[in-house]
């Protein structure tokens, strides 16, 4: 595989310590945007249920980040009440963000979601915080639906491209802007550990 291609696949339960892993690396803000309140840690039930989707009603995806692999992004799906409805949840770790991570994340993510008979999504987001709602705006056409304070519900339907998860994947790993020069990601991943 190229070096400068993040790999994306299917969460798995052997993956609770890049779970760990992921979380340990969100700075203080994005953990805040992440859960909606401070969060200094996840308890080992919480890293149960976050690693154990089942692929169907709990869809989720991790990204590596080109070799050497390092976990630097988790994308979930949890279906609602609403058999066509599930609530999208995202985190890049911060060394990670604004490269394209997120993008090829939840593209990926509505891929499978689509698969599983979702047709529509929500987020819940701090009003505030400009990068989730570009990024959800991208997924298709949404609005905001519910407030409480400064934070929003935004729901919508799928942009749909079609239901070749593959390729639409491929198609937005060439979209990363980690654009990472062999020795820039390997310097970044060998910072993490
Ligand atoms: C939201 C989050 C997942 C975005 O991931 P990312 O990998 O940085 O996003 P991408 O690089 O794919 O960016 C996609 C688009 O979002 C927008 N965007 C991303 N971060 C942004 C920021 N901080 N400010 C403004 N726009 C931003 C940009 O429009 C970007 O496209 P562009 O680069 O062509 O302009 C990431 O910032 C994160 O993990 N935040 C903390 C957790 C969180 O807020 N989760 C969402 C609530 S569940």
């Amino acid at each position: 595989m190229d070096p400068g291609e993040l790999l994306i696949r299917d969460l798995a339960a052997s993956d609770r310590a890049a779970l760990a892993f992921i979380f340990s690396r969100l700075g203080e803000q994005s953990r805040y945007q992440r859960f909606l309140a401070v969060k200094r840690r996840l308890d080992p039930a919480e890293l149960d249920r976050l690693s154990t989707p089942d692929h169907w009603h709990h869809g989720a995806l991790i990204a590596f980040s080109p070799v050497p692999r390092a976990p630097i992004g988790v994308a979930r799906y949890v279906r609602t009440g609403d058999f066509e409805l599930a609530e999208l949840a995202v985190s890049v770790v911060d060394e990670w963000q604004r490269r394209g991570v997120g993008e090829a994340l939840m593209l990926a993510l509505r891929d499978r979601a689509l698969r599983a008979g979702i047709r529509r999504f929500s987020a819940t987001l701090y009003r505030s915080n400009r990068g989730a709602l570009a990024l959800v705006r991208r997924l298709g056409p949404c609005s905001v639906t519910g407030s409480h304070g400064d934070v929003i519900e935004l729901s919508g339907s799928w942009l749909r491209k079609g239901l070749d998860g593959e390729g639409t994947m491929r198609e937005h790993r060439d979209t990363v802007r980690a654009a990472p020069g062999a020795g820039q990601s390997s310097a970044a991943v060998t910072a993490w550990g």
